[in-house]
């Protein structure tokens, strides 16, 4: 059984303060990872930008749609996508992890239509060789564009299908979709039936914020669930929690 984690940027790092991680989620969220992978449970973990990438995209002009031939400053923000890689990488190995570096700049590229390929096989080895597979929000090699941005997002829908994932996940700040009272929808199976509740993110997201993120996931075969810290350890053991998209 495969699972696909995304730790989202605003819940590892200090969305608003350049390139800070929030250590104490990131321990935590490690914790529980290591729980699951103790107990022999299979899972790719991926992870978003947060404040070490959306403000470096945006300094830069590069997005998801938007590139960059400016190599200088597609570094930059790959460069820093690595850092926080490193810190998470530490969280996890802390735990008795044994996570692996999978790069999305080094390990795929996007065609000019848009589709994305990204080295599954890197991924399946790693896995069935017992290592975590860590992937990362970042810059990737665009077909008549130059560099453009990968959002986690992305890369867990394109690892869903590839690896025929049975169980997807995103670890959010938000416990899963909220309705117009603040409660929690449960299941969401059309974008229309929500797109009045979603809202734009806050602060600088160069990828789309929940919008984006539900409709991405309604185009997977794989249920997914959208939650918090707090329910990460039950997503794991239960396969489900918060929000589930179908
Ligand atoms: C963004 O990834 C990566 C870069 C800006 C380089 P995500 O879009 O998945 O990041 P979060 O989770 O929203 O912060």
């Amino acid at each position: 059984m495969t699972t696909i984690l995304k730790l989202g940027g605003s819940v590892i790092t200090e969305k608003d303060q350049p390139e800070t991680v929030d250590e104490e989620n990131l321990a935590r969220t490690a914790a529980a990872i290591g729980e699951y992978v103790a107990e022999g449970g299979e899972i790719v973990v991926v992870h978003g930008g947060g404040s070490f990438g959306h403000h470096h995209a945006a300094e830069h002009g590069v997005s998801r749609a938007d590139g960059s031939h400016d190599g200088a400053g597609l570094l930059a923000i790959h460069r820093a996508m690595g850092r926080l890689t490193d810190a998470v990488l530490d969280a996890l190995a802390e735990e008795g992890v044994d996570p692996l570096p999978v790069r999305p700049l080094s390990a795929g590229f996007r065609a000019g239509d848009g589709t994305v390929t990204l080295a599954e096989g890197s991924v399946r080895t790693m896995l069935s060789e017992g290592f975590v597979p860590v992937l990362n929000g970042d810059v990737i090699a665009h077909a008549g564009r130059g560099g453009t941005i990968i959002s986690g997002d992305t890369i867990v829908v394109s690892l869903a299908e590839s690896l025929a994932a049975d169980r997807v996940g995103l670890c959010s700040t938000v416990p899963g979709v909220l309705d117009d009272d603040g409660d929690v929808i449960d299941e969401i199976e059309s974008f229309e039936a929500v797109a009045s509740v979603l809202g734009a993110s806050e602060s600088t997201d160069v990828t789309g914020g929940m919008a984006a993120k539900v409709q991405r996931l309604l185009e997977l075969d794989t249920p997914a669930s959208i939650f918090d810290p707090d329910a990460l350890a039950a997503f794991l053991e239960t396969g489900r929690a918060g929000t589930v998209v179908r």
